[in-house]
Order: structure tokens, then C-alpha cells, then sequence
């Protein structure tokens, strides 16, 4: 067991079962290369500061960055009782280049530095969460862009509504990522703040320079309070919530697709690439990869609910429960950009049933708005207009026919006012054509909407 960097005022070692308990090392192994940037950064302002000698600080450094690779190849052996990364990258260095080593510490404590780390892991990945989202809106476009003309069955409470356009469909998820993407973007100025220098929580009587090192580790900001900079963890749980929301609409985007890849609808074909197979059923072709993407929210959410909870009623300013902040931030980063990655290649190769999407919004009432429309035209009132379609579609519901059926002969004996043109009137894609108001589902409007998005990305 390796001798404890806080061991002096002690008599007894933990045994080993506590130190297990204790340790972080199993995951914030994760945060090597931010823990060396910090500390290279903090070891350039002490030696410019005058507090390590600039030959002490070089020493540092260049045995910090053969840490770093060591430590990526599996030569350092990491150790439970060292804690965490922080003190086990410490240990190696003091190893190595002997008493020198103890003076990386000057001024600082691991209360600042592990905040420091977290900024730059969180800033990081939430500037490739953005990336990859931009890259999945980048797939719905070209989808949509294919699908300007394709006309599906528009739903409200599942029930078929009025035809759209299957552009216009998924185009709304465009939009929906854009605002994540906003959220992560607008988030990046809470999370872009240096706490170094915080120390452990009431800054230091060295003459260390703050903004130095903020400006080194390109930072856009710097905490005013060290309390604050050391107990803030907001960052964090901002963080999840964009995660878990946007998983929310990845989510709701997958249960869209189960439902279309179904035998029921059929509207859309998984590649065999993105489906998997029944161990028993020979016939199945399951969408298993949409099914995860949509199951895997409840992890995202339930980190954010983890994180607010162990926050309620912490006192200032570290306290050990903030290493709890870690497993779940990292898994939630996994698992959202792991998400985006299969959602796009599912997108990507998937196959858009054009023909049976026509035929099944001909088979089907969701022209019955167009009736009412049609009616309003020739100057009845809509509420009139809505009753006489009202009773139009329970004739043929009784007579099994949709409108599109219905003799001339019937309409007219519902309201002389309908003639022959009725019939090219409540066509599916003439209903979408006819909607040309600001975003709507007219191809015109959508055409107009893709050109607007395509400026976003
Ligand atoms: N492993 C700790 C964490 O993740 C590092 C900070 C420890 N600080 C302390 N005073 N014990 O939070």
C-alpha cells in the first residue's frame, strides 16, 4: 500500500476494503489528460510567479507528459489507495523525479484541481455533443430534402389526421436538436470558467496569478468567489438536463421509427445493418437499436435525478459526496453520443416506403378537413361545413368507402353546393400543396424550411 499524501496526522491506515470504498480511481482514470493540462498550467504560473524556479517547473512538466502517455499505455499501475487520479499522477511524479515533485501542490488543493479537470472534461464533450448533433441534422436534412413530395399520414393522438408531407415530418426533429444544440451552446458559458487558484476553498496567500492560468487553459471565464469555485456543481446538472432532453428527443424520434418499421404501418425499411434477429423466431427482423436508443433515456434521466439529489442541502464548500458527480456525467456523455452515432447510420441507411405511404394515406379520412374546406369555399359556415362532413364520413364509414368514393350523387344530396372537382380537391397531395401558410407542410412552405435550416448548420 503506498504511503497516504494526507497520512501524516494519522496512526492507523485505512484497510483496504475502505480505501476501495473511498477511491475514484476506477473512473476518473477517465480525466488523465485534463488533470496533466491543469497542472502544466499551474506549474507555468507558479514558475512565472516565482513561487517553483523555472527549472523545477520544467522538470515537472516534461515528467507530467511522459505520465500522461505512460498512463494511456497501461505503464502506471493505478492504485486504490492513492485514491484518485490526482493524487495517483502526484505519487508517479514524486517517484520519479523525487522531492521536486512535492511542490506541483504549492498553493492549490485537489478541491480546485478536480473542479478544474471536470470544466475541461465537460467543455470538451459538450463541444463534441454539439458537433455530433449538428451531423445528425446534417442526415435529417438529406433525408427530408428526398422526401419534399412523399406524402404520410399526419397524427394527432395516433389517429390519422390530415396528410403531410414526410419531410416536413422529420424536419421537426431538425428543429428539435436545434434547440438542444442552443441549450449545450448557452450552457458552455457557465461551464467555460476556470476555478484554479480556488485551492481548497478560500484561495491562497501564495502570489499565484489566476487569470494566468485561466488564459493557459483557455478558459473564457474565471469564478469571482473561491467558495463558489469549488462547490459548483450547477455546471453539471445543466449538463445532464441538456443530455437527458435531447435523449428525450431522440427517444420520441425512435418510437416514431419502431411504430413505421412495423407490419402495421410499414411506411419505413431498417437496413439489415441497424436490426437484429429473434433467437427463436426465424421471420423477425427486430428494430432493436431504435428500441435501446429510446430505453436508454431512463439511464441520462435517472443520472440527472442522482445529481440533483446529492446536491440538496450540501453545505459549502467541498464535500466528498461531490465525487459522486463523475460515473454519472461520463456515462451520461457515452451514452448520448453513442445514441447520436447509431440514430444517424439507422437514419442514413433506412428506406422510405414511398408507395405505401401513398397508398395508405389514400385509405384513410384525413382528407375529411379538405371536405370542410371545400364546403367553406362555396360560402357555407365551418361549423355547418364540419357537420355535413361530419355526416358524409359516417355514410361512408357505414358503406365502407372513404371519400374519395363517395358517389356524386351522395355529396350533393348532403350539399348541392359540391360538384365534379371535389374528387381532385381531397387528393392527399393536392391537401398538402393547398397549405402554403408559413411553415406549414405545402412543399413550397417546406422547400422554404430546409433553406432556413440549411443556414443553421
Ligand atoms: N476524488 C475527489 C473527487 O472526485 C477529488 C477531490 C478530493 N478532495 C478532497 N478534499 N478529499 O471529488
Amino acid at each position: 500500500m503506498s504511503k497516504k499524501a494526507w497520512g501524516g496526522r494519522f496512526e492507523e491506515k485505512p484497510e483496504d476494503w475502505v480505501d476501495a470504498f473511498n477511491a475514484s480511481i476506477h473512473f476518473d482514470k477517465n480525466l488523465v489528460d485534463e488533470d496533466v493540462q491543469g497542472s502544466i498550467a499551474h506549474a507555468t504560473m507558479l514558475a512565472n510567479q516565482g513561487i517553483l524556479t523555472q527549472d523545477e517547473a520544467s522538470t515537472i512538466i516534461s515528467e507530467l507528459k511522459v505520465i500522461q502517455q505512460d498512463i494511456h499505455d497501461n505503464k502506471v499501475p493505478l492504485q486504490e489507495s492513492l485514491e484518485d487520479i490526482h493524487l495517483n499522477i502526484e505519487h508517479e511524479l514524486i517517484q520519479r523525479i523525487g522531492a521536486v515533485g512535492g511542490k506541483l501542490h504549492t498553493g492549490r488543493s485537489r478541491n480546485d484541481q478536480v473542479a478544474t479537470d471536470m470544466h475541461l472534461y465537460t467543455k470538451k464533450e459538450v463541444q463534441n455533443i454539439i458537433t455530433s448533433i449538428a451531423s445528425f441534422q446534417q442526415t435529417i436534412l438529406n433525408l427530408a430534402e428526398q422526401h419534399v413530395d412523399t406524402i404520410m399520414p399526419g397524427y394527432t393522438h395516433l389517429q390519422r389526421a390530415q396528410p403531410i408531407s414526410f419531410a416536413h415530418h422529420v424536419m421537426t426533429y431538425f428543429w428539435m436538436l436545434e434547440r438542444d444544440k442552443s441549450r449545450f451552446t448557452d450552457a458552455l458559458k457557465r461551464i467555460d470558467l476556470s476555478p484554479l487558484g480556488a485551492a481548497a476553498l478560500s484561495g491562497t496567500t501564495y502570489p499565484i496569478d489566476r487569470h494566468e492560468t485561466q488564459a493557459l487553459l483557455g478558459f473564457g471565464g474565471i469564478y469571482e468567489n473561491s467558495l463558489d469555485a469549488v462547490s459548483d456543481r450547477d455546471y453539471i446538472v445543466e449538463t445532464l438536463h441538456n443530455i437527458s432532453l435531447t435523449m428525450v428527443h431522440l427517444s420520441r424520434f425512435a418510437e416514431e421509427i419502431i411504430f413505421w418499421s412495423s407490419e402495421e404501418a410499414k411506411f419505413v425499411t431498417l437496413s439489415d445493418a441497424f436490426s437484429t434477429g429473434s433467437s427463436i423466431m426465424p421471420q423477425k427482423k427486430n428494430p432493436d437499436m431504435a428500441e435501446l436508443i429510446r430505453g436508454k433515456v431512463g439511464r441520462t434521466t435517472g443520472h440527472l435525478m442522482s445529481m440533483l439529489m446529492t446536491l440538496k442541502g450540501l453545505p459549502l464548500a467541498y464535500n466528498k459526496d461531490m465525487q459522486e458527480d463523475k460515473e454519472g456525467l461520463f456515462d451520461a456523455v457515452h451514452t448520448l453520443k453513442g445514441s447520436l452515432k447509431i440514430f444517424e447510420g439507422m437514419l442514413a441507411s433506412m428506406t422510405v416506403n414511398t408507395d405505401r405511404l401513398a397508398t395508405t394515406v389514400r385509405q384513410d379520412f384525413s382528407n375529411a378537413t379538405e371536405l370542410a374546406d371545400y364546403l367553406v369555399m362555396k360560402g357555407i359556415p365551418f361549423r355547418d361545413a364540419h357537420e355535413i362532413v361530419g355526416k358524409l364520413v359516417l355514410w361512408s364509414i357505414q358503406n365502407n368507402m372513404y371519400l374519395l368514393d363517395v358517389p356524386l350523387d351522395v355529396y350533393q344530396a348532403q350539399a348541392s353546393e359540391i360538384e365534379e372537382d371535389i374528387y381532385t380537391f381531397l387528393q392527399p397531395d393536392e391537401a398538402v400543396k393547398r397549405r402554403k401558410s408559413y411553415g406549414a407542410t405545402g412543399q413550397d412552405a417546406v422547400k422554404h424550411q430546409i433553406e432556413v435550416a440549411k443556414q443553421y448548420l
